[in-house]
């Protein structure tokens, strides 16, 4: 099914910076040497790809965004526009690496992470973050309400891939990875400006639904729904993520 949500990389640095500053457990956890050859797999803008190229690593990244991947270029990156179902690598990474993008490969995980031990050399390892179950409940909640009052069905728009546990390790395993680590973490995360910034760069699956002028007062009711939930004494807009973290390991 194509998407509707688009990456404005201008937009993204502006209203998302925060996804690729908070990213540095799981960068710990992939612990990147000077050396190794990295995947970054949906890199996005490309400014945390970046960071790891400046340890030294010689990172490769994809997206299926053209815009994203100019962007992350324009860095002097090696970037690629490429869907992560359709991973075109042959056992040539140390590592692949995924910060914030594998919840939005709805649709073949395991083509994703088919092609991800593809990519990878033996004994080279996945790590990523990424959202995971009940992340942004709240968020969509709201959202599946206020399309219900205008008789839509808001689960058939849902963009996201939110696992669990135990169904993202099933999956590592049944493709042949050994999972070293892989947790939950809630992670309430405070945003740079408004809620309804975050519905406008991330949430568009959502409002494609509506006609353009139908947008603004359907922005406004998830926002005030949201307020009570997610906006504190001061003012300041958090939204209510839950991140899977892991680590597994190419066997055999
Ligand atoms: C929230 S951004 C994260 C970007 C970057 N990893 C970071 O930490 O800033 C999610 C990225 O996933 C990419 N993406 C979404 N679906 C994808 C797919 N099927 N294949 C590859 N990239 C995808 C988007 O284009 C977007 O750039």
């Amino acid at each position: 099914m194509a998407s509707t949500q688009t990456w404005d990389p201008q937009t993204y640095a502006r209203n998302a910076r925060f996804v690729s500053e908070l990213a540095g457990a799981v960068v710990e956890l992939l612990a990147p040497q000077a050396g190794e050859r990295i995947l970054d797999l949906g890199c996005g803008d490309g400014v945390l790809t970046a960071t790891l190229a400046a340890l030294g690593c010689e990172m490769v990244g994809v997206d299926a965004s053209a815009a994203q991947v100019g962007a992350a270029r324009a860095l002097g990156l090696d970037a690629r526009e490429m869907g992560g179902e359709r991973l075109d690598f042959d056992a040539e990474f140390d590592a692949v690496f995924s910060n914030a993008a594998l919840h939005w490969m709805k649709h073949d995980p395991d083509a994703v992470i088919a092609g991800v031990r593809r990519a990878l050399r033996p004994g080279g390892r996945f790590v990523a973050e990424m959202g995971g179950y009940g992340c942004v409940a709240k968020i969509k909640a709201a959202l599946l309400a206020a399309l219900a009052r205008r008789g839509i069905d808001g689960e058939a728009l849902d963009p996201w891939y939110f696992p669990t546990v135990e169904d993202y390790c099933a999956r590592l395993r049944a493709s042949g990875f050994r999972v070293e680590s892989a947790a939950l973490i809630a992670r309430p995360t405070q945003l740079p400006g408004d809620i309804s910034d975050w519905l406008a760069t991330f949430a568009q699956c959502f409002t494609a639904a509506l006609v353009s002028e139908q947008r603004p007062a359907f922005i406004a009711e998830v926002q005030a729904a949201l307020k009570p939930q997610l906006c504190d004494a001061q003012q300041r807009w958090w939204a209510d993520y839950v991140r899977l973290r892991f680590r597994a390991i190419k066997a055999g």
